[in-house]
């Protein structure tokens, strides 16, 4: 068992950061192969709480090699500021590797993101503003600046002109706002030069030898299969491919290479930005899930939308990412409630849907059709077994493993590296 992926099943922040780091000391590589500083990955260790943008959550576990693969876009001062900031706190970051492929987040992609937004007005999708969308719709435009393209001053030169030439006429004429210097967003971006040169690699490369030898390479995953630009709630969606397949071309690594497939799925729903969502509860009852849960984005700090479990979002991710195993995250934020309601279909103006609808316009009109399960009021977060669980909790547990029809494999019951029940092994 060697290459490993991590994926969101749902829309994000389902602990796709605390499930990596809790494998991170049996792991040689860990590896980013999609989306930027968008992601927002909370990882506790001993008490200690870090988020992290950009930088894999392998960082945090010192054997490991951190990589940024090529199917990642990096905002170099995000980076070196979230490495730099991890140094302060005694955590060694330099042994990161980059992709020489990598595109780059250059000044002018944040402000086209925000400009854009605030242009959609009710129609924005509610991105993270960080530029990413923008820096994506360069690289397909084939007027993206790579990680390369610092270690040749002329190109980058050239390239930033270009990419700037088309987007200044938009910037002044349209969004009524100030060009931006080419020149100075080449200086800017070749003073990290140095820096990101003993980092810069062939990873793709280096991902297969290390696979060739055995290491244990993880791939973690960003966003979510629901964030997906292809089987994402279009256009609500990020503009990159956070599913497992994304990992290979993200990354470099054939299909064949990848051994397992783990799905992370909040024991409920939420979901930053706007989209369709079924599952929301806009009364009190999503907001008691908010408050227990703690759930404002890491990112932008903004409320997330709450709902109960829906089995068609996890089922249809099971299926295209082809999970063999599902982390069950956050159940301890369940505890207390006399009846846990979970979403087994939808009704769309009177007609029944088991799966998730073809026709997105179906989904923004779906209802939640309910089964109830008997809650449990004694606190799990001791719980490491899982017949330490009440009978209610593992009833619920049994309940949705059925429904997504991938066998659960562990269940996070507290934020702590620790705080986790271990059905089976996940390497
Ligand atoms: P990610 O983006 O998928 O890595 O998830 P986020 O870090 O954005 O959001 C998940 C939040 O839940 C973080 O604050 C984690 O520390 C926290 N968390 C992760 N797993 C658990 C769990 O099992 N129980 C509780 N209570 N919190 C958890
Ligand atoms: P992690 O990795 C939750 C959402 C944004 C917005 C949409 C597009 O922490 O799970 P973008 O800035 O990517 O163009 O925004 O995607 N989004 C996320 N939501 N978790 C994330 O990452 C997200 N990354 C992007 O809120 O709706
Ligand atoms: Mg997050």
């Amino acid at each position: 068992m060697t290459g490993i992926v991590i994926v969101g099943t749902q829309w994000g922040d389902e602990g796709k950061g605390k499930a990596t780091d809790q494998l991170g000391n049996r792991v040689d590589y860990v590896v980013r192969y999609s989306g930027g500083n968008n992601a927002g990955h909370t990882v506790v260790v001993d008490g200690e709480k870090y988020a992290l943008h950009l930088l894999p959550s392998g960082i945090l576990n010192q054997n490991c090699i951190p990589v940024i693969g090529n199917g990642v876009v990096i905002d170099l001062e995000v980076m070196f500021a979230e490495i730099d900031g991890l140094l302060e706190r005694g955590v060694q970051a330099d042994r990161l590797l980059i992709s020489a492929n990598a595109h780059l987040i250059a000044p002018y992609h944040r402000v086209i993101d925000k400009v854009t937004e605030r242009f959609l007005g009710n129609r924005k999708i509610g991105t993270t503003g960080r530029g990413v969308g923008p820096a994506y719709a360069d690289k397909v435009n084939r007027m993206g600046i790579r990680v390369q393209d610092l270690f040749d001053e002329s190109i980058l030169r050239q390239k930033v002109g270009a990419a700037l030439e088309l987007k200044n006429a938009m910037l002044v004429k349209i969004y009524n706002r100030p060009a931006v210097s080419a020149e100075m967003v080449a200086d800017q971006l070749l003073a990290y030069a140095p820096r990101v040169q003993p980092m810069m690699t062939d990873v793709a490369a280096v991902l297969n030898q290390a696979l060739d030898h055995e290491k244990v390479v993880l791939f973690e995953g960003a966003q979510a299969h629901h964030l997906d630009v292809d089987f994402g709630t279009y256009p609500y969606v990020t503009s990159s491919s956070p599913i497992a397949a994304g990992a290979c071309t993200g990354a470099g690594v054939g299909p064949t290479r990848i051994d397992r497939v783990i799905g992370i799925a909040k024991a409920y729903t939420t979901r930053v930005g706007e989209g369709p969502f079924p599952a929301e509860l806009l009364d009190e009852v999503g907001e008691k899930l908010r408050q227990d849960g703690g759930e404002f984005g890491t990112t932008t700090g903004r409320p997330r939308r709450c709902g109960w479990f829906d089995a068609l979002v996890v089922r249809q991710a099971a299926q295209v990412n082809a999970l063999t195993d599902v982390f069950l995250t956050k159940l301890d934020v369940l505890t207390g409630w006399e009846k846990i309601p979970v979403v087994v279909a939808y009704d769309v103006d009177g007609r029944r849907f088991d799966d998730l609808p073809i026709r997105q316009s179906d989904l923004h009109h779906a209802k939640p059709i309910y089964e109830y399960w008997d809650g449990w009021t004694d606190d799990i977060s001791a719980a490491r077994q899982f017949a330490d669980l009440p009978t209610n909790t593992q009833a619920y547990v049994r309940r949705l493993e059925a429904l997504i029809g991938v066998r659960i494999s562990g269940i996070g019951v507290g934020p702590g590296r620790e705080q986790t029940v271990m059905i089976n092994d996940l390497l």
